[in-house]
């Protein structure tokens, strides 16, 4: 049986993985709290802080397994928002968000460098600045800026510094993902069926465009990767377009047979008030990379039914 190092494995994304394994694939584990927690034991779990990118890359570099994932992050946009330097000059590695979303990947990739190991890293379509989606896998990031958050800015550094150590690594792109609910965290779908069955829904944006990532698509995808190794950016998301109104309608539409008249908002105008942390409003992704590794990816017309279909599952 192969084996497959997992960073990130008690994340959103990364569970999906660790439940639902390629086959024959063991997991091991690598990381602050081990994904025992939510009742997935790996076959061994290394303790590892990724603020520590010397001990990163250590145990990345001894580690049994020839292959690495990481779905770790530091993932809370507006929370990491407020690690953005005041000045362009200011040293990056005294963001803790940095070291976790750039250095931290960086390191994986110097231990796997050294020992012939395939990784594979999540990304996400915050690097881009959100004026021209959706983007192709070979569509540049864009540079920090007003319209690109410190944590789209820190996850594209991410990027670029795990190719230029090991352009044999693959790059996996996302985008506002969602599954069935596991008892972990909670995604955009989850809060939408929660804010509307208390009535609570706030307007919802109608001129942001997403491509929404089916998550277990991305398990697939990257279980296709584990198997080929094959490097490059992949993106995994709807290949139909939509906006957070329309995923909302048609999900709360799913659930209890009703069209639900949803409070309209726009992104644009909220990003003109102060203070607010910058989206993508002309995001999402086109997939194509994906599908050549013969994984079929999921639209978010299928996703909703899916996922008003779907009970409570690991
Ligand atoms: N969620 C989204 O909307 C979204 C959208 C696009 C792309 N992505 C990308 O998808 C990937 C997974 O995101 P997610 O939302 O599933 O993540 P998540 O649920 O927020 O989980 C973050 C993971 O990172 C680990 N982590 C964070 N800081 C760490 C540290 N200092 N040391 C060790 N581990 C640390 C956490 O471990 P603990 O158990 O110790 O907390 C957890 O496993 C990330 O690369 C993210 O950038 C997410």
């Amino acid at each position: 049986m192969s084996g497959v190092l997992v960073f990130g494995a008690t994340s959103l994304v990364g569970s999906h993985f660790v439940a639902h394994p390629p086959a024959g694939v063991a997991i091991a584990a690598a990381g602050r709290r081990s994904p025992d927690r939510i009742g997935i034991p790996p076959t061994r779990f290394d303790a590892v802080d990724l603020h520590d990118a010397k001990a990163v890359e250590t145990v990345v570099a001894e580690s049994p397994e020839l292959v690495v994932v990481n779905f770790a992050a530091r993932t809370d946009v507006d929370g990491v928002e407020r690690e953005r330097p005041a000045v362009a000059s200011a040293d990056p590695t005294l963001s803790n968000a940095y070291r976790v979303n750039a250095l931290a990947p960086e390191a994986m990739a110097r231990g796997a460098r050294a020992n012939g190991k395939f990784l594979i890293t999540i990304s996400t379509d915050f690097i881009f600045d959100g004026h021209r989606g959706p983007y192709a896998e070979a569509a540049p990031p864009d540079p920090l800026g007003p319209r690109v958050s410190w944590y789209g800015w820190t996850k594209g550094e991410g990027e670029r510094r795990v190719r230029a150590t090991l352009p044999q690594a693959a790059v996996v792109r996302i985008s506002y993902p969602y599954r069935p609910p596991f008892g972990g965290k909670s995604d955009f779908a989850g809060w939408v069926r929660e804010k509307g069955r208390s009535g609570a829904l706030p307007p919802l944006y109608t001129d942001q465009q997403i491509t929404p990532t089916w998550i277990p698509d991305v398990s697939s995808v990257v279980g296709a990767l584990v198997a080929q190794r094959r490097p490059g950016t992949f993106h995994v998301a709807s290949p139909t377009l939509t906006s957070p109104h329309g995923f909302a309608t048609a999900l709360l539409e799913a659930d209890t047979g009703r069209r639900p008249e949803l409070a309209t908002g726009s992104l644009a105008n909220r990003l003109q008030e102060p203070g607010v942390t910058p989206r993508p409003v002309r995001g999402g992704l086109v997939t194509g990379a994906a599908q050549a590794l013969g994984c079929v990816l999921t639209s978010w017309e299928d996703g909703v039914r899916a996922l008003a279909g779907a009970g409570r599952v690991p």
